[in-house]
Parts: C-alpha cells; structure tokens; sequence
C-alpha cells in the first residue's frame, strides 16, 4: 500500500467518527521552546491546555503533521527506523472520548480488513504496552479488545509517559507495536527487543500538566488539566514500512526513488552484500534529502545557528555521503527533484516552490563542495609536509589541530578526514582531535549558559544594545539610583508593567552582576516608593545590556521611572566567596600539577564552587590533599585582593592567565590575589581580602569526559556546615561502634571480618543441616514395586533452591537403586516442587519431566525439565497429598509393565 493511501485511510477512518480533518501546521512554530514542531499535538497545545476552545464541532479532530527530530540524526541509516523527518498521524479529544475511545478507534483502523478501510494487520503480531499503574488502560486491552495478557507489558515513565519534554500537557501513555519476526530480533516483547518489535502508535491519556525539569521522567507534575484528553501519533513511515514488507523506513516507497537515483549518480550499489557503510550512506542521503526539502519548504536557509545549522548539517551529510559513494560530479539538484516528485502528491504546495527548493539546496551544495576543494589542499599540503619531514618507517600521524581546523573552518565531517587520510596512508592523532573538539564544546556551552536567551528573538534587544548600554556599577557599589530604559514582558516592549507580572526590566545602570565568567547572577530587588520587584536572574545581551528578570510584588512601575536597584548582600557574598575561592583552587591546582593544567569552565554560586580543567589522568589523595592545603593557606593568610584595567597584552605580560578561545575586547580586568599568587583576567566580583572567603572545603574530583576533569568545593558557611555535618556523621558512628573516631577503620574492617567469618558458619550450617534432613527422607523411603520413592511435602518456608539441594543430595545417596524424589514446600505464598530420579530409575522409563507436569496438575501449577531433574511451581498445596498418591499411582503402573 502506498504511503499516500496509508494517509488518506487514516484521515478518513477518523472522519468517518466525526473527527475534524486539520491541515499539517508548518514545521516552524512560533513556541521559541521548540525548534521544529516535533509530535501532531504541537499545534493543537492551547485547547489541551485549556488556554482556548477546540474550533471543532464535535471537539475532536485529526490530522498527519509533518514533524522533525534532529536528536537521533546519528542514528540514521543504522537502525532501520530512524527518519529526522517523518509525518504523524493523530487523532485529538479536547475532553470527549478518554482511553477506551481512543483503544478502540485504533485497534479497529489498524486490525480492520483493507475492504472496510483498515490496515488489515494481523491482530496476533501486535503488542501493546501501557504505563506501570495504569489498570485502567490495560483492562480495556484484556478485556474489551481481547489482546492476551501476555502481550501487555508495562513500561515506566521513560517509556509510557509522555511530554513534549518541556513545560505543557502530558499523561501515561500506552504504545502499539508490531511483531516484524524472529529475523529482527529477540522474542520477547517491546520491553525485550524495539527493533523486532516496531513501535508504531502512541496513545497518549493527555491528563496533566509538567512543569520544568530535564529528562524523560525528571520534572514535576503540576496538576490535572481542566479535561481528560487524547493525543495520539502514528509513524506513517513505520506503518509503510510493515505494509509495503521492506526491511527498514528507508526503502519505502517516498524514499526509496532517492536511494536508486544515488545509485545512479555514484555508480555505487545498495542493498544485500554492499559494505554496511555504503548502505547507511544512501540511507543518509535518502532521509537527508527530504528533510532538507521539507525544512527549505517551510522557509529555513541554511546558516551557522539554530534551525539553519540543522539544515546545513543535513545538506552537508548528503554531499559527503554523495562524495564517499563516488559521485564526481554535484549530485543535490537531481536528489531533490526525486524527493520532490514523491513528495508532491501528499504536500501540492511543494509544486510552486520547486525552483526555490533547489535554488537554496543547490547553493549550499556549492559552498560545500569550494570548501571541500581548499579543505582538501590544505589535507594534501599537511600530508606533503608529513612525508617530506617524518622519517621513512615511523608511521605518519596528521595531528588532531589539523584534523580540527579541516572540521571547524572546513566544515569536514572527521569521518571525511579519516577517510582520505587513511587513503593516503596517514593515520589521524583522534586523541587531540577529541580533546580539540572538546575544547570547543565546552566554550559554546558556557556560552550557552552565558546568553539564556537562547530561543528569543534578540532583535527585540537589538536598539538597547546598540545604544543604550547598561552601566555596572556593581564593583563598587551594593544599591545605585538609576532609570528605567526599558521593559519587557511576554516578549514584548511594553511601556509599564503591573503587580503579579513576571517582567524584564532594563536600567541605565545597575549594581547587580549579569550571570558571566562561571558566578551567577545576583539576586536583589528594585524599588520605587511603595513599589517593590523582586529580581531572581539577570542575563547580558551582546555584552553590554544588563536584563533583569524579576516579579512585580507590589505596585507598578512605568518606563523612565527613576528607581533603586540593590544587590541581595548575603546573596552576593555567598557568590564572592565561591569566586574567589575558585581562582585560590585554580592556582593552587597548577601548583601543585604545573602548567599543563588548564581551566575548561567554572560555577561559582553562593557556597559552592565546581571547576573544570584539562588534565588527562585521575588526581591522587595527596594531591587533592595538598591543592586544599595551598587553597586554606592562601585563605588564612589574608591575602589582598586587587583589579587593574589595562590591555590585554600588558595583562598577558604580567602573567595573567587567559580562558583559550575567549573573546576579550581590548581593555580587560585583572584580578590579582596576593600579588604572583593568583593572577587571572576576570570580569567577576570579588572579596577584597582572601580571609573574607573562610573555609573551603574540597569535596573531591571527577572526570567530565575525555581529557577533563572536575573539582567541586564549598566554602564559607557551607564548608563549615558540610564539615559539622561530617563531624557529627563520625561521631554518631563512633558512638554506636563504642569507639574513639581515631579507631574507626580499625573497627569497621574488623567487623567487616567477623560477619565474612559469621556468613560462612551460617552457609556450613545450613548445609549439614539439609544434609541431615536427605539422611532422615532416605529413611522415610517408600517401596513402589521396585521403585524406591521419596514423595513429600517439606516445612513451610523451605526455599526452592533448598528443596533442589535436598533433591539432588537424596538422588545422589540413592544413585545405585532405582529411586524417585518428588518434593514441594510452601515459600512465599507459592508451591514450589521439584523431581528428581536416578540413572537407572530413568532406564526403566521414569521422566521427572512427565512428574512434574502430572503433580503440577494437583496443584494448579505447570512445570517441566529432563527425564532425571525438573522442576515447577504451584498456588494451591492443599492438593498436594493427591499429588503424591497420583505420581506414586503412576509408578506402580509402570514398575509392572
Ligand atoms: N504526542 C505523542 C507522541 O509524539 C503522540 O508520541
């Protein structure tokens, strides 16, 4: 069935019960949250959310939205279901139908004959999954649906429960999967194996609203929305997948055009017995290709940030793919009319943007393939160089700077550079390659961190910044008078504000510090009279405009009020302390592990401090013992602190140390600790005296990825309360063990001891004891005809891995006779039972396999193994008794025979 037809079935089953049809939404949105719309609901937030009415008559509708997700772009090509661009078909409740509504309308599309309008998939080759707890969903699955229990799993919330992973409406959810056979993978289940086992519908109950967090499952859950909800998404790919009977989402029949024209183009082969490589590149091209259309569509060009990166990383992976399969010649005019024409018929709107479609790509595609040309002369004078200067029998290491300098000027994908080095016979150092990009990684994240503003439009911002820039006056002063330059609310400029509003408000100048350089911003207030805003952040913009986020308390306040700004005291000296205290470690830590000890980042917020810094292995003890030791001298002995202006070479001279890859402007600020102790170019606020810090206590290190490691510490008041915390967790110990604290290790390695010593007398205990217990069932033995058999239950509590040591050991004592065991025991509100028998006994025809299933009969229970040992378990040991008297039935029968 054709991907278009899948659609059109789907669309219609859901008109059919009176759903709304509703268009895709463009990809881009206007959430600043979002980079691209990324599930079917994303359009449809508001009525979720009770912020508006659902336009639709009955209150639900339908739709198939186009949706990018660029996480998994690594992925692509390898697992067979991963496409950065894919459409979702949903079906919406706004407070109608709930679970059994939404369960049944996609049981029955999915399930239904193809003359009714359905898929026509067989009902026994689905799974479906629900949340933990939700019994709800599960019973109408059971019950109402009829899928076997066992093919109901239940997932957590990292699974089955859904949010667009930012604040917004969410709910358990339950997942529809389709069995694709042994061949993809372990039975089992979607919890076993999700390659096999190919998730292709969601349901999700939209019931509540999160908060902020992180993560899958790591945000609050604020409250119930006003209605109970359904949102659902099914991968139309993954439904053309199963459908059309192709191995992956890559071949069906929209993308599969693209692979045969890369075909073409490359003169390479795709499919069976092609280099894995080979097949993920036109995989890569294939879903590149119609990404890259979709997002030019929807108005993206390419560029250096944000969504134009993505499309240019797409772009990008395509030429090289194209390049690595052996095209010569540009390949993006020709891959782009093939996705267009299978494209076409579902998105109509593609045929008057054609010229423009191919207009964008094919440009990027030449900017491309120039700098793949200079990238590739400056890789071939490296690699002459190389040759000319290293010794014939040493092999040849292009080095990880260069590597860098072809990935970031360039553009290389390293994977490229490997590539043609390893064609020139070079290998690449991937070690400072790593540690190069690593680097960079961690500039753009404090970066990132630097500029919250991420998503918003900073146009808005743009005339402040260009002129009129905020004053600091926070080095000198705790409280300045200044004036209201601007204010803005819900992304808007706004000309005054009002009580309850959360606000930005920008002065003329201001004494609280801009989160930079690793410290946070300052807390504080804004004041007017009787008016009072509370300010919990302040973020820069283009360096120089100083934005505070703050809360109206009380009052109101109007643009160009005059008002006071003042610094949170205890908030700032908390935040000081910790910055300063991060320059004594820093110089401390190159002390003690020299120079090559490079700072990576930094945090300092009010008592803690955490700092990153290049160094390739583990510190010892000792080290970071002495590093605490040089922190607390340099605290103790008051050391004063001092700042100059001057010019970045003159700091440069005096010894200051730099952060690599900062952007300083020509002026900059030195901060200097006791003179040649510590000297650092820093923009931050700092003590005036080194004993203001008071304790700092290191807390220990850590590796923060390759090449990087991490030290974290408290100082002041925390480091006080962290080592009274430490005490007084000492003591407690101390005193339940009765011991001086000095003689802790001691006494807990030799208690240590004495309990190793203790379990092993218990484990030899209880083996004569089951020993004992073989010797009196042996006597207890009965003769059946000929057959020497142990049938009982044992004590209550008897565990089954003890009955299987009981078992083996009475087989065992038994070994020359023609001897059977059958035990069973009560454990844990079950019936566990196991049979043995010996060699000769199974030569005369006796299989503990059959016992076991015979007795298992008595005691609503099933088991099964080998002729001499198996094993089962039961509910119901009141039937025991007859167990034994039908399994010793059954012997005598066959003793006679
Ligand atoms: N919104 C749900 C999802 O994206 C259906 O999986």
């Amino acid at each position: 069935m054709e991907t278009h037809e899948i659609r059109e079935r789907f669309t219609q089953h859901f008109v059919k019960a009176g759903h709304e049809a509703v268009p895709s939404a463009s990809l881009i949105l206007d959430d600043p949250n979002l980079l691209f719309v990324n599930a079917g609901m994303v359009p449809f937030k508001p009525y979720f959310l009770g912020q508006q009415n659902p336009p639709f008559p009955n209150g639900t509708a339908t739709s198939i939205q186009k949706c990018v997700r660029t996480l998994d772009i690594e992925e692509v090509g390898i697992t067979t279901r991963h496409n950065t661009f894919f459409q979702m078909a949903g079906n919406f409740s706004f407070g109608q139908y709930f679970k059994e509504g939404a369960i049944t309308h996609a049981w029955a599309l999915l399930t239904g004959s193809l003359e009714e309008g359905g898929f026509g998939l067989d009902p026994q080759r689905l799974w479906v999954t629900v949340y933990l707890d939700d019994d709800e969903a599960a019973n109408i699955w059971h019950e109402k649906i009829g899928v076997p229990k066992e093919r109901i799993q239940r997932l957590g919330m990292e699974d089955n429960y859904w949010s667009m992973g930012i604040p917004g409406p969410c709910g358990p959810c339950s997942e529809i999967y389709y069995d694709r056979g042994p061949e993809y993978g372990a039975e089992g289940g979607p919890v076993a194996d999700d390659n096999r086992y190919m998730e292709l519908w969601n349901l999700v109950f939209m019931q509540n609203e999160r908060g902020e967090g992180i993560g899958k499952n790591n945000y609050e859950i604020l409250g119930p929305l006003p209605k109970k909800n359904i949102d659902t998404g099914l991968g139309i790919e993954r439904v053309a997948c199963i459908l059309q009977g192709v191995d992956n989402v890559y071949e069906t029949d929209l993308l599969r055009p693209v692979i045969i024209e890369a075909e073409k183009l490359t003169g390479s082969k795709y499919g069976e017995g092609v280099a894995h490589e080979d097949n993920i590149r036109f995989r890569v091209i294939a879903d590149h290709s119609r990404t890259g259309m979709m997002l030019i569509l929807d108005g993206v060009t390419p560029g250096n940030e944000g969504r134009g990166y993505i499309l240019r990383r797409l772009l990008r992976r395509i030429s090289r793919s194209a390049k690595l399969l052996g095209a010569t010649e540009p390949t993006m005019e020709r891959f782009m009319n093939t996705i267009m024409d299978a494209m076409t018929p579902s998105y109509p709107e593609i045929a008057d943007n054609r010229e423009r479609i191919i207009r964008v790509a094919v440009n990027e595609e030449k900017a491309f393939l120039k700098t793949l040309e200079s990238g590739t002369k400056l890789f071939d004078e490296a690699v002459g160089e190389l040759k000319a200067t290293s010794r014939a029998k040493t092999p040849k290491v292009l080095s990880g700077s260069k590597a860098f300098e072809l990935h970031d000027t360039y553009g290389f994908p390293i994977d490229l550079t490997l590539e043609m080095a390893h064609e020139a016979g070079l290998d690449v150092d991937m070690k400072g390659f790593d540690a190069a990009m690593n680097e960079q990684r961690s500039r753009a994240k404090a970066d990132n961190r630097a500029k919250k503003h991420g998503h918003t439009d900073l146009s808005l911002y743009r005339e402040w910044v260009d002129n009129d820039p905020t004053v600091f006056t926070g080095y000198d002063e705790l409280s300045s008078a200044s004036k209201v330059i601007g204010l803005v609310r819900d992304g808007q400029k706004v000309n005054e504000v009002h009580e309850g509003e959360h606000v930005e408000v920008i002065l003329d100048q201001s004494p609280l510090y801009a989160e930079s350089g690793g410290q946070v911003a300052d807390h504080g207030r804004i004041v007017a009279g009787d008016t009072l805003l509370e300010v919990g952040d302040v973020q820069k913009i283009g360096k120089r405009l100083w934005v505070h986020k703050a809360t109206v308390t009380s009052g109101g306040l109007d643009l160009g009020s005059s008002v006071e700004a003042i610094v949170d005291e205890k908030w700032r000296h908390g935040a000081v302390q910790a910055h300063s205290a991060t320059h004594l470690i820093h110089a401390a830590l190159r002390q003690v592990l020299g120079p090559t000890a490079v700072q990576a980042g930094s945090l300092n917020r009010p008592g803690y401090l955490r700092f990153d810094f290049n160094y390739t292995e583990q510190l010892t003890p000792q080290q970071l013992q002495e590093i605490a030791t040089i922190t607390n001298q340099a605290v103790d002995a008051d050391l004063e602190v001092t700042t100059i202006e001057t010019t970045l070479d003159k700091a440069k001279s005096m010894g200051a140390m730099a952060l690599f890859g900062e952007n300083y402007g020509s002026q900059v600020r030195v901060v200097e600790i006791g003179g040649p102790f510590s000297i650092e170019l820093c923009g931050g606020t700092h003590v005036k005296h080194s004993s203001q810090i008071g304790p700092v206590s290191v807390l220990g290190e850590s590796s923060v990825g390759s090449g990087a490691r991490r030290i974290e510490a408290y100082s002041g008041l925390d480091a006080f309360r962290y080592y009274s915390k430490e005490t007084a967790l000492v003591e407690g110990v101390s005193r339940e063990l009765k011991v001086q604290s000095t003689d802790l290790p001691e006494r807990v390695s030799s208690l240590a001891e004495k309990l190793k010593a203790a379990e092993k007398e218990i484990e030899s205990l209880r083996n004569a004891q089951l020993a004992a217990r073989a010797a009196e069932l042996i006597a207890s033995a009965q003769d059946v005809n000929g057959f020497k058999v142990v049938a009982l239950q044992l004590p209550q509590g008897t565990a089954g891995g003890d009955l299987r040591t009981i078992a083996t050991d009475v087989r065992n004592r038994l070994r020359e006779q023609d001897a059977v065991v059958l035990l069973g025991a009560v454990s844990n509100g079950k019936f566990p039972f196991i049979a043995a028998a010996t060699p000769s006994a199974v030569e005369r025809g006796v299989k503990a396999g059959d016992i076991v299933k015979q007795f298992g009969q008595y005691v609503d229970g099933r088991g099964g193994g080998k002729a001499d040992m198996a094993q089962g378990s039961g509910a119901n040991a009141a039937g025991a008794e007859s167990g034994f008297a039908a399994v010793k039935d059954g012997l005598s029968k066959l003793a006679a025979r």
